[in-house]
């Protein structure tokens, strides 16, 4: 899939122009400290929310338009985004953070590449670490129709992360963007030690 031909034609159907209100929910009741990664990070509205939280975040994109725009709604921040590739991460994001936020990178993301996801947040975060992640559980296709985003049970996300991450927290959601009510589920694993 060519993510930067979606973002240059301007198709960014997913994209709300907020961070996620379960992401923000999740931040404002749990107190979570060290530097913090977002991958696919898109326009970038989490990497903001989780800066203005008091987090050190960094934001990646595969997509050089994405991470653009990004920079060109978040100039303040415009350091903390930065293009590359989940799969092969740069070395400086390699063991670096404490933290991952997903958001809506895995359930774009072809279920073939679900093995490379695990390992690019396996690379990058660091053992003893935190992956919060909103996972997009239920999109609401028609029948027949496939993805992005891809469906992705609960049972899918329990199989991918069952090896080396223990559950810490697990729920659906009480706030949703509009018409994603009931079809996402948090779930913060922790890397094993
Ligand atoms: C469905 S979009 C979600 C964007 C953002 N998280 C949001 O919620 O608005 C998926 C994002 O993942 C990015 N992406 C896909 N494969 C990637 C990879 N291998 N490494 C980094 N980013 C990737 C795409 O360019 C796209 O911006």
């Amino acid at each position: 899939m060519d993510w930067d031909e979606i973002y240059r034609k301007g198709e960014v159907f997913w994209n709300k122009g907020a961070p996620s209100p379960p992401m923000k929910q999740y931040l404002e009741r749990h107190p979570t400290r060290g530097r913090t990664f977002v991958p696919g990070c898109g326009h970038g509205h989490e990497v903001a929310f989780a800066v203005a939280h008091g987090l050190d975040a960094t934001g990646l994109d595969i997509a050089p338009t994405g991470i653009a725009e990004a920079q060109a709604l978040y100039p303040q921040i415009a350091e903390r985004f930065v293009v590359g590739d989940l799969f092969n991460p740069a070395v400086e994001l390699r063991g670096a953070f404490e933290v991952v936020l997903e958001h809506t990178c895995m359930s774009g993301l072809p279920p073939k590449l679900r093995a490379d996801y695990r390992r690019g947040i396996d690379l990058t975060l660091r053992p003893g670490g935190l992956l919060i992640g909103v996972w997009f559980i239920n999109p609401d296709l028609d029948p027949g129709e496939e993805g992005p985003p891809f469906p992705f049970s609960v049972a899918d996300l329990t199989a991918l992360f069952a090896d080396g991450y223990e559950i810490v927290d697990d729920y659906v959601p009480d706030v949703a963007f509009g018409g994603r009510e009931g079809r996402e589920r948090v779930r913060v694993l922790r890397r094993a030690s």
